[in-house]
């Protein structure tokens, strides 16, 4: 639509290695920098709970609730990315409100917005769907027209009658405390695994998956030669894993310069599916790490075959180097 996203993470998010228990979390500062200069071109405030591209790090409650009074203050909508908002919700339990309950924290987080995205495949179990949830009349009118032209009419916004009944259950299997608790524990055995490896990725461990610091692990590959996407091709040919880049590659170029975008970390997700995977298959993984391991020195950078516009890591073509 011509936008231009403006990224406000907190620093912390970027060192690999910080402790900080919120890396999810708007930089307050860094936003009203960008409100006072530009409130009155800005659509919207987008917080992405947990935030997937520095790692599925959680966002604090009040973190939330301060970016909510920030918008309100400078007349802004405010909006959640909902997509991990149940994983969220048990971060907040486990580090800021210990005594509350799951089903709590997630009315307070939603209380905070003017709307939500929620893609249903995540944290509601569903096997696909999604909806966009806003609080006033006037506002849910807008996209309407545009959700029956492309989409599908609002009463199923293009989904099945029974992905709707499986999102609708999902919405409240998926906030269930053991449910969540197994999931991350799940990503936290397979950071375990790594880290006996040596493979070094971001910390504390996020909600849905580890991501690998390929800058690091492959530091031989130059970042315009893909390290992320390097590895995740070497994983793929190796034992079948499928992974993704998250780094220069997912960047794309510079819409004046036409160069490359230096991402401020090339990492590689290994997200975790819901119920679906057992001890064994993170083990698997692990030794597909180890295998690589001593030879990792040997693997090239990519290069592009056939580079694509936009979202180009969905569907360009490349050749090792
Ligand atoms: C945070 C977040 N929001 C939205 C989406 C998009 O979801 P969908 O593919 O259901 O549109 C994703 C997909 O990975 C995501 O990670």
């Amino acid at each position: 639509m011509g936008g231009h996203p403006v990224n406000c993470t907190v620093d912390e998010a970027y060192d690999m290695s910080s402790d900080h228990q919120f890396k999810g979390n708007i930089d307050l500062s860094k936003l009203e920098k960008v409100l006072q200069k530009y409130a009155y071109k800005v659509s919207y405030v987008l917080h992405t709970v947990t935030c997937n591209q520095v790692g599925g790090q959680p966002v604090s409650m009040e973190n939330i609730s301060d970016v909510s009074g920030m918008c309100k203050k400078y007349g802004v909508l405010f909006f959640l990315d909902g997509a991990r908002f149940a994983e969220n919700a048990y971060f907040i339990k486990e580090r800021e409100h210990q005594n509350a309950g799951i089903g709590a924290i997630v009315s307070g987080m939603m209380s905070l917005a003017d709307g939500m995205l929620m893609s249903g495949k995540k944290n509601c179990l569903s096997p696909g769907g999604g909806f966009i949830a806003l609080r006033n009349k006037s506002l849910y009118e807008k996209p309407l027209p545009y959700s029956i032209a492309f989409i599908g009419g609002m009463e199923y916004g293009g989904m099945t009658g029974e992905t709707m009944e499986a999102f609708a259950v999902g919405i409240r299997e998926g906030i269930e405390e053991d449910l969540l608790a197994h999931r991350v524990s799940q990503v936290r055995y397979l950071g375990n695994e790594l880290k006996k490896i040596g493979v070094p990725f971001i910390t504390p461990v996020g909600g849905h998956a580890i991501f690998v610091d390929a800058g690091k692990w492959l530091s031989h590959i130059q970042w315009d030669k893909f390290p992320g996407h390097a590895l995740v091709c070497k994983l793929y040919e190796e034992d079948g894993i499928r992974c993704v880049e998250v780094g220069s590659l997912i960047e794309g170029r510079d819409p004046k310069t036409k160069e490359n975008r230096r991402a401020k970390m090339e990492l590689v997700r290994l997200a975790v599916p819901h119920r679906t995977y057992a001890e064994s298959h993170f083990d698997f993984i692990a030794e597909a790490f180890n295998k690589i391991s001593g030879k990792r020195q040997d693997i090239k950078g990519v290069e592009f075959t056939h580079e694509t516009y936009p979202l180009r890591h969905f569907t360009s073509k490349f050749r090792p180097i």
